[in-house]
């Protein structure tokens, strides 16, 4: 018997953010004069567990509305790849939608899963592989926004790359980084590939606050759970209950962004460092950029895709794009 049939879970990549890098980026944030903490790190095994309860709560429209799109579609992503594809998936959270195109796939050769959350990711991975027992199953923990290479795995020749993207994550970047960041997945995949990314909808400005600030409060603590993550793992001493969560709508960049508003005045420490908080003054920790599908065709345009394919709901809350890597001239 050979290894492989016992299990196809290969060895785990790992390129986890370190407690170092999680320091120096915080205090250059904090630093600044609009303080600012990069959301990546709301993602440690609590902020992921709290982002799972995000995605169930009545408000948060995305989720349900892109599960939705994607089992409609499923059968004409997987026309699109052909058989044999290998899939690679950049943030791959709770492995919930990958199964759905997994299962339409014909035959496909393997799944690389990119997630900066460790433990989540392995969980995950394990959890799919008992699922999918023929599949390959090789993962990268890696903060996707830094140069990484993707995992050699030659007993899984594949005839096709398939790139997923759900959930808009991609309205994280800045419209200038998603461009970046969609010609990396170029390079990373090579011309040919297939990509399919969820995009998030301009839209009625009641429903999208309303995303953002649920009446359960639980968007308010996955934010506040960045403070206390830098509490733990960085010797902070912010006082959660001096910090409320606040997510307003910026017209002019036509996006959501968290912050958290300090109470009162007050001083924090992290680590050896201090920093001074005025009353009302924010921490901005997210940016959930909304599109208009005219507008994203122009910026894949700009990344080297080619628009394939748009698919939306009913109420156009949410989008699924089929882009193709053109050839590079
Ligand atoms: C995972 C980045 C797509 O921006 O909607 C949900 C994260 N933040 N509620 C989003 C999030 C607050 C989410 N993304």
């Amino acid at each position: 018997m050979s290894k492989r049939s016992e299990s196809r879970l290969e060895e785990i990549q790992n390129l986890e953010p370190s407690v170092d890098e999680f320091r120096a980026d915080v205090i250059e944030g904090l630093s600044e004069t609009q303080k600012t903490l990069p959301c990546k790190f709301l993602y440690d095994e609590r902020g992921s567990q709290i982002f799972d309860e995000i995605c169930d709560v009545p408000e948060y429209y995305p989720t349900r509305t892109e599960r939705l799109i994607l089992e409609r579609h499923a059968r004409d992503i997987a026309a699109l790849t052909g058989p044999k594809a290998r899939l690679i998936e950049f943030g791959s959270g709770a492995g919930t939608k990958i199964r759905l195109l997994l299962r339409a796939l014909e035959r496909p050769a393997a799944y690389l899963p990119v997630e900066i959350s460790r433990e989540y990711m392995i969980a995950a991975a394990q959890d799919l592989a008992r699922s999918f027992p023929d599949l390959t199953i090789a993962p990268v923990c890696a903060d996707y926004t830094q140069p990484f290479t993707l995992p050699d795995i030659p007993e899984a020749e594949h005839e096709a790359t398939l790139g997923f993207f759900p959930g808009s994550t991609i309205g994280n970047f800045t419209r200038a980084e998603a461009v970046d960041f969609l010609k990396v997945t170029h390079d990373l995949m090579g011309s040919g590939a297939v990509m399919i990314i969820g995009v998030d909808l301009v839209k009625d400005l009641d429903v999208l606050r309303a995303a953002y600030n649920d009446a359960a409060g639980v968007t308010a603590a996955f934010n506040l759970n960045l403070l206390r993550r830098i509490n733990r793992e960085l010797g902070g001493t912010f006082d959660l209950s001096a910090f409320r969560h606040e997510a307003r709508w910026n017209e002019e960049l036509e996006r959501i962004e968290m912050h958290l508003v300090s109470l009162r005045d007050q001083e924090v420490a992290v680590g050896t460092h201090r920093f001074r908080f005025h009353e009302a003054e924010t921490i901005h920790t997210e940016s959930s950029h909304k599109y208009r599908i005219e507008g994203f065709h122009q910026l894949a345009n700009e990344a080297g895709y080619e628009a394939i394919e748009v698919w939306t709901d009913e109420k156009k809350l949410f989008s699924v794009h089929a882009l193709r890597a053109r050839q590079e001239s």
